[in-house]
């Protein structure tokens, strides 16, 4: 009988840069304030690279793989979720694969901004499951502190560098016995959609929904920083732009439909799931979708304060601390979910299982 598989979480790792930047540091920089700052945001203090996104990337990457209890050449698949890659190619999964010693794996960077670390997961899990490959490193990388306008105190406050990553392996299992969930775009209705099989009990990555809205990408754009004075002459600077309160709007109102069609497709409530493991951009939209769920904020772990918003690396550096400070068990139901430029944004559910990686 043919096997059925199930890709799993199997080890985290994260990496932040030394160098900090206070809110006062920032209010030497710019016209603001360590109070405004707090209170519009949550955020304290913000990480800032010197060494780049594949250097973060590598960093991260390499703690996962140890506590997962890989080599690199164990890896299949190795997906980076960045915006911000130092090279417009080689593409810093490239880059990754050499500093891991991954010879033989298949090496990609996904671009969905800060939704680039679960578009990857769920990305790197459809492989998995399909059978094409059995291990995968999936990373989420950026250095936004590139592409702002230091002078800019609208977003050169909100974001910080560092990186997150995670391994991934296909447990196989005797047929029946083993299944996991996946989802589409379009279709919540539960347990007949695309792809959503019948249980969740032995942990796995789904359901999962992702969406995009290039008609609203305006809102939150950063000009390739290579050829951004060729193609993009209409824009004052070729600095990150972006309309902060419409990206407010988009991000309270889509990051709980998006939940809510995940669980839905789960037939959890929830009640059911620990964590909420969401993108890290301002604590007052954690605090709206945790008012939306009707759920307390101590489900919904933040470390914004310390590390600002990390774009593509906020999820998995949130989850590897998750691990590391052993809060995490065996069956734990956690939805990731996250929204970024594109715009793009989506919710994953993940069962998980105690395994080498576990702590
Ligand atoms: N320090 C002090 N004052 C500031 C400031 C700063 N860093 N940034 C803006 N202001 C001022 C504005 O100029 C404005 O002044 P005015 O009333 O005199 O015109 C006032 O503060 C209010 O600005 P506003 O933009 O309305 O504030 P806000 O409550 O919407 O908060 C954000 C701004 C950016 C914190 C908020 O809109 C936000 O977090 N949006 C989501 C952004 C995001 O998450 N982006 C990443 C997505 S992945």
């Amino acid at each position: 009988m043919a096997d059925i598989m199930a890709a799993k979480i199997i080890g985290t790792g994260s990496y932040v840069p030394d160098q900090v930047i206070t809110n006062d540091d920032l209010s030497e920089m710019v016209d603001t304030s360590d109070a405004w700052i707090r209170e519009r945001t949550g955020i304290r203090a913000r990480r800032i690279t010197e060494t780049g996104t594949a250097d973060m990337a590598a960093r991260a990457a390499l703690k996962a793989m140890e506590n997962a209890g890989i080599s690199g050449d164990e890896l299949d698949l190795i997906i980076v979720g960045t915006s911000t890659g130092d090279w417009l190619f080689p593409s810093t999964a490239c880059e990754v694969q050499a500093a891991v010693g991954a010879g033989r794996a298949v090496c990609f960077d996904l671009s969905a901004a800060c939704s680039g670390f679960l578009f990857s997961l769920n990305t790197a899990a459809v492989y998995l499951d399909s059978g094409a490959y059995r291990t995968a490193l999936v990373v989420g990388a950026d250095s936004l502190s590139k592409t702002v306008d230091w002078k800019d105190r609208s977003t050169c406050i909100l974001f910080g560098d560092g990186a997150g990553a995670a391994v991934l392996r296909r447990e196989e299992s005797a047929a029946g016995t083993e299944k996991t969930r996946r989802g589409n775009s379009e279709d919540p209705a539960g347990p007949d959609s695309p792809g959503a099989p019948e249980s969740l009990e032995s942990g796995g990555i789904g359901p999962f929904f992702m969406g995009s809205d290039g008609n609203r990408s305006e809102y939150l754009t950063s000009p390739s920083t290579s050829l951004r004075n060729m193609f993009v002459e209409e824009k004052p600077t070729g600095y990150m732009a972006m309309n902060g309160q419409e990206v407010f709007k988009f991000a309270v109102k889509t990051v709980p439909e998006a939940i809510g069609h995940v669980l839905a497709q789960a037939g959890l409530a929830p009640d059911d799931i620990k964590y909420f493991v969401l993108h890290q951009a301002n604590e007052r939209i954690i605090a709206s979708v945790a008012k939306r769920m009707k759920q307390p904020m101590e489900k919904f772990p933040v470390n914004l304060d310390r590390y600002g918003n990390t774009s593509g690396a906020s999820i998995p550096i949130l989850l590897d601390e998750l691990n590391r400070k052993g809060m995490l068990r065996t069956g734990d139901r956690l939805v990731l979910s996250g929204f970024g430029a594109g715009l793009t944004w989506g919710a994953s559910v993940v069962t998980w299982q105690a395994s080498a990686g576990s702590i």
